[in-house]
């Protein structure tokens, strides 16, 4: 196959969590124009800007609900190919109750990812292949501040990855983290418009600046595509050199 072709996933399907805006929706709208067919779910009714993937309403949490749309998705096209966990909360600073914070952040962050996999393997397993990407975070590998529950479901996350990966890796199953560093969206929009922890953040990476969306689009369709035939359980570090820095 030529190497451009074995990036283009003509054909294939595609379900993207936490596709309402922000990173998700930027993985779901490059994968459609790699030329996968894509849904996207978030919690809020519509999609924040439109792209190119169908967006439907469902809390990721909602194991029954992801269940059965992963079947209508599988039987409209028959066939199910690639999964991308991006749905993701961060609760910091909850200092009056911080058991709340750290069980809510790892029943999305962590949880859901996993029955969102229990879900869509099954389908995956009926075409002899398949690719899941699990959007972890630099804080799945460093310390952060004030946020252990984030931290821990992101290490987690990054953990089960490897898990899978192994389980599932005999079947023709991918199961890969892509890892991104600071990149502004609704999520990290308070330290983005705070000139002094933009700066710091910016200064914390090897290329001396912030990461956009869209960047992480092309590591998702590298991911899920024959381009990464042999990449199975790895972290790929979309952080402008932030985990490689030393001083
Ligand atoms: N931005 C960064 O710098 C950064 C860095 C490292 C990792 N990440 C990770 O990247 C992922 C995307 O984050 P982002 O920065 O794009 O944040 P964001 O703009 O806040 O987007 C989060 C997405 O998750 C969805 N979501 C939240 N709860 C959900 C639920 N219960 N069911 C389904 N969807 C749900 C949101 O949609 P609704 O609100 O409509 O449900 C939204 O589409 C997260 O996993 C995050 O931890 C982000």
């Amino acid at each position: 196959m030529n190497v451009l072709d074995s990036f283009r996933l003509n054909g294939q399907i595609a379900l993207v969590t936490g596709a309402s805006r922000g990173i998700g929706a930027a993985i779901a709208n490059g994968l459609g124009e790699a030329g996968a067919i894509v849904y996207g779910i978030g919690r809020s009714a519509e999609m924040e800007a439109p792209g190119a993937f169908q967006y439907r309403q469902c809390d990721a949490r909602e194991a029954v609900e992801v269940k059965a749309l992963l079947a209508e998705i599988a039987e409209s096209h028959g066939r199910f190919d690639i999964l991308v966990n991006a749905a993701g909360i961060t609760l910091p600073g909850n200092d009056a109750d911080p058991m709340v914070s750290f069980q809510s952040t790892l029943e999305l962050n962590l949880t859901a990812a996993y029955a969102c996999c229990l879900a869509a393997v099954p389908h995956m397993q009926r075409n002899g292949r398949g690719s899941i990407i699990n959007v972890t975070s630099i804080g799945a590998g460093l310390g952060f501040p004030g946020n252990p529950g984030y931290v821990a479901s992101k290490g987690g996350l990054a953990a089960m990855t490897r898990a899978l990966a192994l389980d599932l890796g005999g079947q023709g199953i991918r199961v890969n983290n892509i890892v991104p560093g600071y990149v502004h969206t609704a999520m990290t929009h308070g330290s983005y418009s705070d000139p002094e922890l933009n700066a710091a953040r910016a200064g914390r990476t090897m290329l001396g600046r912030w990461g956009r969306v869209e960047e992480l689009a092309g590591a998702a369709v590298f991911l899920a595509s024959p381009a990464s035939s042999y990449v199975t359980g790895t972290d790929l570090h979309v952080d402008g050199g932030w985990s490689a820095k030393g001083l």
